[in-house]
């Protein structure tokens, strides 16, 4: 069992260019079913949840070759549109297949994607959207068996909560579907306007990504893409509060600050010194962090939950008192439990979490419980005083591309230890 060994307490100082998103990549990666020929993905991280979703593509018949930071997937032959429960359970977002083979294939075959380290993840709002695109969707013994073909065409849709995948499925969808489509409440995370613009790429007609309504004409021939994945908005955030928490100053480079503005306002709040730049953000701290305004999650461009833990980590070491209100996914603080472990003070009641400020965390044996609740821990065990072992490392190598290597060129004090 791999650990994290971190002693706490050294400033971080330095620059880092951000890894490519994986909420981008995984939804773009499926999208290069849409046509045959060879898609070229550049700024690829090298993460689980992408060799995941680069062994569903090689399951279904693509050539799938890595080199370096680019991924060249040949999507020419497809061989089957099911994909086993195995791969689905590896990965919680493979459900995004879904849309994508049925725009390529007419057909897909998948069972439910895996258990739940959120709370529950229904897709309802995924087979709603394929459904009223013309999709025959059978639910049996945990298999869902999707049909298109000819009775596949465009519509006007609309999502009744901005789901992030919904929107993603529905557009993969649309690109299969003659006619025109329009998504109404579609989400507007920077994600879909990345995948906005691999599907540009590959010679696709969507316009709308970004804002609420999103509109594809379908039935198009597509062609391969060729795409520079944006940089990872939650992975700069990460080391942007590792600085709040560990103290120095941390400059990310590659992510349009734009993205970044509602994490960055609450360290701003907490007394940090920010500055920004076109592709660049900077975070300077020299004191303990104080309590801040309550923290409330919300759909982009709101506070992203994926954040929550993250920032909440960095202000247990800090002082004063912070509210924050989780309202996107239901189970998840299950992080708390393990900040305590380290000293923190933080009372759980439903949706909201009160955290005050201890001053500072001191160094315990913890363990992620899922990605971001193990980005929370490796944060809070920068800034704390002494050793903190981090294991469950597994769930942090599906979203951070060498999370230790880039800790150590900021100068923390971070191995792993195998
Ligand atoms: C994506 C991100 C995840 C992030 C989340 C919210 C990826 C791979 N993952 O997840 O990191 O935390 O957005 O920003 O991009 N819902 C339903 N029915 C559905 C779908 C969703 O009720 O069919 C609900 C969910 O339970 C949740 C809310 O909608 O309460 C938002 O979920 P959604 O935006 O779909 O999250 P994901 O796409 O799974």
């Amino acid at each position: 069992m791999s650990y994290y060994r971190i002693v706490g307490g050294r400033p971080l100082e330095g620059c880092l260019t951000v890894q490519g998103a994986k909420n981008s990549v995984l939804p773009i990666l499926a999208a290069t079913l849409l046509a045959p020929g060879q898609s070229i993905i550049r700024n690829c991280p090298d993460l689980s949840d992408v060799s995941a979703a680069l062994d569903i593509l090689s399951l279904l018949g693509c050539r799938v070759d890595r080199q370096g930071d680019t991924v060249l997937v040949d999507a020419s032959v497809l061989h089957r549109w099911d994909i086993p429960e195995r791969l689905m359970r590896e990965m919680r977002s493979s459900v995004i297949f879904l849309g994508a083979l049925l725009a390529r294939m007419g057909a897909a075959e998948l069972s439910y994607p895996g258990g739940c380290e959120l709370g529950p993840r229904p897709i309802d709002l995924h087979l709603a959207a394929l459904r009223a695109l013309g999709a025959d969707i059978r639910e049996a013994q945990g298999c869902l068996c999707c049909r298109g073909g000819r009775g596949l065409r465009g519509r006007e849709l609309c999502l009744s909560i901005p789901s992030v995948g919904a929107t993603e499925n529905a557009m993969l969808a649309a690109c299969g579907c003659p006619g025109v489509t329009t998504i109404m409440g579609a989400a507007r995370e920077p994600e879909i306007v990345d995948l906005q613009g691999f599907l540009h790429s590959m010679g696709a007609q969507v316009s709308g990504a970004g804002s609420s309504v999103v509109t594809v004409r379908g039935g198009l021939p597509l062609h391969p893409g060729d795409y520079g994945v944006m940089g990872d908005r939650i992975a700069a955030v990460t080391y942007l509060c590792a600085a709040g928490a560990a103290g120095g100053r941390v400059l990310t480079r590659g992510v349009n600050p734009e993205c970044l503005k509602s994490v960055l306002s609450c360290l701003e709040e907490a007394g940090c010194t920010v500055e920004t730049g076109p592709d660049w953000a900077a975070v300077e701290c020299c004191q303990p962090l104080s309590g801040i305004s309550p923290v409330r999650t919300a759909p982009y461009p709101g506070f992203p939950t994926d954040a929550q833990a993250i920032l909440m980590a960095a202000l247990a070491g800090g002082k004063g008192t912070t509210m924050f209100v989780e309202n996107i996914f239901d189970n998840r603080y299950r992080h708390v439990d393990e900040l305590r472990r380290m000293g923190a003070d933080i009372q759980v009641s439903g949706r909201v979490a009160v955290v005050t400020g201890t001053g500072r965390l001191h160094g315990a044996s913890v363990r992620s419980t899922d990605l971001r609740g193990g980005a929370a821990l490796v944060v809070a065990a920068l800034g704390a005083k002494g050793e903190t072992q981090v294991s469950g490392l597994n769930h942090i190598c599906r979203g951070y591309d060498g999370m230790e290597r880039t800790l150590a060129a900021l100068g923390a004090d971070i191995q792993k230890i195998e």
